[in-house]
């Protein structure tokens, strides 16, 4: 077998045999196949896509190029949830400690912010010694006392998709979905969980800018787990407008903890406790209102926010930081941003404002830079609300005083403003199941 042959079928539009795809992935990830080659490749695919039966045979190759988690140890129903990416997300925040309070048994592997968007493991590391790299052997244990460990990826988990993720970033061939869609399933495999509820977002802050792109993937996503025998459901939310209203680690921890307390109504809440009920609905097989009765009530009576102290203080975080969360370290400089006029705010572009995150210190541009935690923004006014002139729409936060004129150029660049009151876009669109 030759690549050379398996590039050019691809792009002559003839589908790919499965051990075409597993000589590809084996050769590219043993160094024998170049990137060169591998580029070429995924170029083919992007512009020619991939069947039902090719995505699964990538997505199920790149799952097993490297470790494949053994969660059996754990007694109970194992779940996970996954993000696209977004804006002010830190759903997993709420969702894992809800559904951890319920009996279910969450050993999750997340990431690092990167661009404009942010990473829970950031987000976890502004907590002070919080630990996201215990041994694999402590964070089973971890997950057997406590029913929850959130941790950064440990092990040698999907290294080809690690590869051609790199890869695809340097080659614009990033933004296909039989490629986004193997990806991303190939390390929710690999990382072993039985129920897994992706929460794929739409709008200006996410990778796939319409709702109809974001239901393709979902499609594409649950029928390679179910295909892998995973319990598998995709919620499509918007993301044209950051989630809640903080947005930066330590900002955003703390905006966690008041919704896990208080419960306050907020879209933040709305989709956490949707992830939460479809995660309750698959673990436990019972009907979606019972599944959202049961989270509902875990907010309520304060068992989530029971469950979110726990795993902070097993995993060596300081829970006097959570329980006042006034303790922690603020940036030194803040900066308010005001409306310019009278009216509604009609748009708010999320990569902009998350953008504006980074410029503040909030996030990466390169993989390698450090993070600013207490760096951040609060929006004070979203999409929809009205506002007067010189009104406070948000406040800036960072430890470098030069940014904060860039960061408000960039901030106003991203909001609009109408006369009339914009038509308000459902938070959820659909739940692919
Ligand atoms: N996230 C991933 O993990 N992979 C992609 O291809 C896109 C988003």
């Amino acid at each position: 077998m030759r690549i050379y042959d398996i590039i050019s079928k691809k792009r002559d539009g003839i589908e790919l045999l499965d051990e075409e795809i597993s000589f590809f992935i084996k050769g590219y990830v043993n160094g024998e196949i170049k990137d060169y080659q591998a580029a070429a490749l995924l170029m083919a695919i992007y512009l020619n896509g991939m069947n039902d039966r090719e995505m699964t045979t990538l997505t199920l190759e790149m799952a097993h190029s490297g470790d494949m988690l053994d969660l059996s140890a754990i007694e109970g129903v194992t779940v996970d949830k996954h993000s696209t990416g977004g804006v002010g997300d830190k759903t997993t925040l709420i969702v894992a400690p809800i559904v951890a309070s319920l009996g279910c048994k969450v050993a999750k592997m997340s990431g690092r912010g990167l661009g404009h968007t942010g990473g829970t493991v950031d987000k976890l590391e502004s907590i002070d010694g919080f630990n996201v790299a215990p041994t694999p052997e402590k964070f089973i244990e971890t997950v057997q006392k406590t029913g929850i460990c959130v941790v950064g990826q440990t092990g040698d988990l999907a290294p080809a998709d690690k590869k051609l993720y790199a890869l695809r970033d340097a080659t614009a061939t990033v933004g296909s979905i039989p490629l986004i869609a193997s990806s991303i399933m190939s390390k929710k495999l690999a990382a072993g969980s039985q129920c897994i509820v992706l929460d794929v977002k739409y709008g200006s802050g996410a990778f796939m800018k319409t709702a109809e792109d974001a239901e393709q993937l979902s499609q594409k996503m649950v029928e390679i787990g179910k295909g892998a025998g995973r319990n598998v459901a995709a919620l499509i939310s918007d993301m044209d407008t950051p989630l809640g209203k903080n947005i930066g680690n330590t900002l955003e921890v703390i905006e966690a903890v008041e919704i896990l307390r208080n419960g306050t109504d907020s879209d933040l809440t709305e989709v956490s406790v949707e992830l939460a009920s479809n995660i309750i609905m698959l673990a436990q097989g019972i009907s979606y209102t019972d599944a959202k009765n049961k989270v509902l009530a875990a907010l309520k009576d304060g068992s989530a926010y029971k469950k979110f102290l726990e795993m902070v203080s097993a995993q060596g975080g300081n829970t006097e930081l959570i329980e006042n969360t006034d303790k922690f370290k603020k940036s030194a400089f803040s900066h308010k941003i005001t409306a310019p006029r009278d009216g509604y705010i009609s748009f708010m572009d999320a990569e902009k404002i998350g953008s504006t995150g980074v410029i503040l210190g909030a996030g990466r541009v390169n993989k390698e830079d450090t993070v600013d935690y207490t760096a951040g923004i609060i929006l004070h006014k979203k999409t929809g609300d009205r506002v007067n002139k010189d009104d406070i729409i948000a406040e800036i936060f960072t430890n470098d005083k030069e940014k904060i004129k860039s960061a408000e150029e960039l901030f106003m660049s991203a909001v609009c403003f109408s006369n009339t009151m914009p038509e308000k876009k459902p938070l959820i669109y659909k739940v692919v199941s």
